[in-house]
C-alpha cells in the first residue's frame, strides 16, 4: 500500500471534518438530558447542529456548530473506550449548559490542516474553517509536501534526517502541551513548520516537582522521564517506536533491540512498562505510560511546585504569562519584571490590576498594539461606561462581538446602553446561539418581552 492510501487510514490522518451522521442517541451529561437525532443536538431550552468534529474516535470525538462563520465547541463527547457520551472535558461541573466556548485556531492547529481564521477574530473561521481534515502530509514535510503524490520531485522535509531537536519538534508541536505553552514574543506559533526549532517559537512550562498525573498530550514529557531517553538520549524518539504513515507499533522489535539481554524476551515487554493509565483532564481517557517504569508506581498525589520550562526559553515574561494562565498569584512579580513587556503581559497585569483607572490604562495599551484583543475591549468598555462614556463604551463591545459574537458580557452591556428595539434584537440574536442563557432571557424580560 502507498504511503497516501496508508496514511489515510490513521487517527491523525481522520482527526477532524465536517460531520456526514450521528448515530440517534439519547443520555444525561453533567445532570442535562440530551437527544441527537439528525446531525443536531437537542437539549432543554433548544437545539444546536453538530457541524464539525474533532476527534478521530481513536479515543473519542467531540463536535462544534458553526454560526456566521464563527465556531463553538458542543458540551457532550462520545468517549469511544467507554462507548458513551458525556460532558465534553471542562464540562462536567457545568450548572448551565455552555453554547458558547470559542474554539479557538489552536485547537484546530493541531487536528486540522490549512486552517482559514479570520484575522482579528477569535473563532472565526473561512468557508470551510480548513481546508484538510485531520493532519496533513506538510505538518510533518514542510510546505508544499502535500502536493508530494511525487515525493521525489516535491521539496519535502524528512523529519528522520533532521537533527534532533527539530526532528522531535515535528511531534512536539502537536503532543506537547506541558501545563502551559506561551509564545515568544513576536513570534507566531501558528507559523511552526517542520523542520524550524520549537523552542524558537514558544516556551513549555511543566511543575517542577513531579507531577505524575498524566494529561492527554504528555506523551513527550513522559518519554523524557524515562531511563531509556535519558541513558540512550537522542537515539530515542517518537519514531523509534511508531511508523506514521501506517500507526503501526514497532515497540517489541525497540525493546529487544537496545535491552537485547533483558528478561522475558518472549512477552510484551510494554504490557508490564508501558501500562495503560487513566488521565486527568481527557475525561474517562486511559493513555500508555511512555515514561516506561521498572514496577508500575502508585500516582502520588499532585503536588504543585515551581514552574520550570522543559523546552524554550524560561525568562521572566515566560514566566509571567505561564503563571497566570494558570490562576497562579506569583504571575505578578515576574510580569512586573518582564522584558519586553508586549500586550499579552500588559493584558496579563490589567486583569491583575486592582485599581480600575490603571487597568483601563494598560487595556488601552493593549488595544493600541492589538486592537482586537476581546477581554481589553470588554473589560475597557467596561470602565469607560462607568465614566459615563457611553459612546466610546458601546464602539468596544460591538468590536468585540465581531471579534467573537458568543461574548455574552459584551451583548448584555450592549442591550443595556441601546434603544429597546435594537436592545431586545441583539439579545434575540444572542438566545439564537445560546438559548438556556439565564442573564440573557432575564434581560430580555427587563426590556419588556
Ligand atoms: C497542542 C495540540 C492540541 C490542541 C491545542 C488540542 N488537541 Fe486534542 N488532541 C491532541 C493530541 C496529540 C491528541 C491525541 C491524544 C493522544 O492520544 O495523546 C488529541 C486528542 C483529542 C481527542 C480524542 C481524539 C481521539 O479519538 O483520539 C479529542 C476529542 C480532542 N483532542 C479534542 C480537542 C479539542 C476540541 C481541542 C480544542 C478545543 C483540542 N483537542 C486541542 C492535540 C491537541
Ligand atoms: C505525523 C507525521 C507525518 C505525516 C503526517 C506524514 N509523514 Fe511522511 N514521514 C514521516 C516520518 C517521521 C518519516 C521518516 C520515516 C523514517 O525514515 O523513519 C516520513 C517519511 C516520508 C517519506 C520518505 C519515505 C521513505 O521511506 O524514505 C515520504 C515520501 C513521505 N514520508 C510522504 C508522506 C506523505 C505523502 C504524507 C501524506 C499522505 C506523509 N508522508 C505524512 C512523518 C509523517
Ligand atoms: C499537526 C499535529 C500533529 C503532529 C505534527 C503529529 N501528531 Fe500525532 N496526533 C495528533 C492528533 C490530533 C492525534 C489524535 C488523532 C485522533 O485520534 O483524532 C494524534 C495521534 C497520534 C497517535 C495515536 C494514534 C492512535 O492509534 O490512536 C500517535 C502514535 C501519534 N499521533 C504519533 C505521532 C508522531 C510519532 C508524530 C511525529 C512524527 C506525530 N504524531 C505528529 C496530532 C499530531
Ligand atoms: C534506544 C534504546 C532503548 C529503547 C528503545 C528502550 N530502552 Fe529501556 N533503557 C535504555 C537505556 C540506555 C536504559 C538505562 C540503562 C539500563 O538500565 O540498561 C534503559 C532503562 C530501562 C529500564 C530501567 C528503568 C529504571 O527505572 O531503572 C527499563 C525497565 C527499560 N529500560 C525497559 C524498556 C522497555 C520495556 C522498552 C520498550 C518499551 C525500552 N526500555 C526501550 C535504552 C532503551
Ligand atoms: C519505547 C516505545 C515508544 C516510544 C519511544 C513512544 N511511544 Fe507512543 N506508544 C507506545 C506504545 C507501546 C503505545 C500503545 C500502543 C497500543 O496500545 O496499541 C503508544 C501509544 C501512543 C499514543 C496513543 C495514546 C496512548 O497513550 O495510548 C500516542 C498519541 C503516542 N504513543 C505518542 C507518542 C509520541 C508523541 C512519542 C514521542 C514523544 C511516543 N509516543 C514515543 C510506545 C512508544
Ligand atoms: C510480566 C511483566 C514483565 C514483562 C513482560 C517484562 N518485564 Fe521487565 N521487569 C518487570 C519487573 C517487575 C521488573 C523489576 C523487577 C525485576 O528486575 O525483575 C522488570 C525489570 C526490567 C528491567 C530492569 C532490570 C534491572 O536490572 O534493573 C529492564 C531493563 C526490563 N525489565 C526490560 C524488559 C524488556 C525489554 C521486556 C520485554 C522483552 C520486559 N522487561 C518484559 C516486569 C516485566
Amino acid at each position: 500500500m502507498g504511503i497516501f492510501d496508508a496514511y489515510a487510514r490513521t487517527p491523525m490522518a481522520q482527526s477532524s471534518g465536517r460531520v456526514e451522521t450521528v448515530p440517534e442517541a439519547s443520555f444525561t451529561a453533567a445532570g442535562h438530558r440530551y437527544r441527537i437525532a439528525g446531525k443536531t443536538l437537542y437539549f432543554e431550552g433548544g437545539t444546536a447542529p453538530m457541524d464539525y468534529f474533532i476527534g478521530s474516535n481513536a479515543a473519542g470525538r467531540t463536535y462544534a456548530r458553526e454560526r456566521d462563520g464563527y465556531l463553538f465547541e458542543l458540551p457532550v463527547t462520545w468517549y469511544a473506550q467507554k462507548g458513551a457520551w458525556d460532558a465534553s472535558p471542562g464540562y462536567e461541573k457545568d450548572g448551565e449548559i455552555r453554547l458558547t466556548r470559542a474554539v479557538e485556531p489552536t485547537c484546530l492547529q493541531c487536528h486540522a490542516s490549512r486552517v482559514r481564521p479570520v484575522l482579528g477574530t477569535q473563532n472565526r473561521y473561512g468557508d470551510p474553517p480548513f481546508l484538510e481534515g485531520g493532519v496533513g502530509c506538510e505538518r510533518c514535510h514542510g510546505a508544499g509536501s502535500e502536493h508530494a503524490k511525487d515525493p521525489a520531485k516535491a521539496k519535502m522535509v524528512n523529519p528522520a534526517r533532521l537533527e534532533a531537536e527539530r526532528r522531535d519538534g515535528v511531534c512536539s508541536q502537536c503532543h506537547l502541551t506541558g501545563e502551559a505553552r506561551i509564545e515568544r514574543a513576536g513570534r507566531k506559533f501558528a507559523e511552526f513548520r517542520a523542520g524550524d526549532r520549537l523552542a524558537d517559537f514558544a516556551t513549555y512550562f511543566v511543575w517542577k516537582l513531579g507531577r505524575r498525573d498524566l494529561k492527554v498530550t504528555s506523551h513527550v514529557e513522559k518519554l523524557a522521564a524515562s531511563a531509556c531517553k535519558t541513558v540512550a538520549g537522542d537515539r530515542l524518539w517518537c519514531g523509534t517506536c511508531h511508523d506514521t504513515h501506517s500507526n503501526s507499533d514497532k515497540t517489541q522489535s525497540a525493546c529487544v533491540g537496545c535491552h537485547a539481554e533483558a528478561h522475558r524476551q518472549e512477552e510484551r515487554c510494554a504490557a508490564c512498562h508501558m501500562p495503560r493509565t487513566r488521565t486527568v483532564d481527557g475525561n474517562h481517557g486511559v493513555m500508555t505510560d511512555h515514561s516506561i517504569p521498572k514496577v508500575r508506581k502508585n500516582e502520588p498525589a499532585p503536588a504543585t511546585g515551581a514552574l520550570t520550562a522543559f523546552l524554550g526559553a524560561g525568562d521572566d515574561r515566560a514566566h509571567g504569562l505561564a503563571y497566570a494562565e494558570l490562576g497562579d498569584r506569583r504571575a505578578r512579580e515576574y510580569l512586573l519584571r518582564a522584558a519586553p513587556q508586549d500586550w499579552p503581559v500588559r493584558l496579563r497585569l490589567a486583569v491583575l490590576a486592582g485599581d480600575g483607572a490603571r487597568a483601563a490604562q494598560l487595556y488601552e495599551s493593549v488595544l493600541r498594539e492589538n486592537p482586537n484583543e476581546p477581554t481589553a475591549l470588554v473589560n475597557l468598555g467596561a470602565y469607560l461606561a462607568g465614566q459615563g462614556r457611553m459612546e466610546e463604551a458601546g464602539r468596544l463591545w460591538e468590536r468585540a462581538l465581531r471579534v467573537n459574537e458568543g461574548l455574552e458580557e459584551a451583548v448584555l452591556n450592549l442591550a443595556q446602553i441601546r434603544p429597546v428595539e435594537e436592545a431586545r434584537a441583539l439579545v434575540r440574536k444572542y438566545l439564537e446561539l445560546n438559548p438556556v442563557s439565564k442573564k440573557a432571557r432575564a434581560r430580555l424580560r427587563e426590556l419588556g418581552l
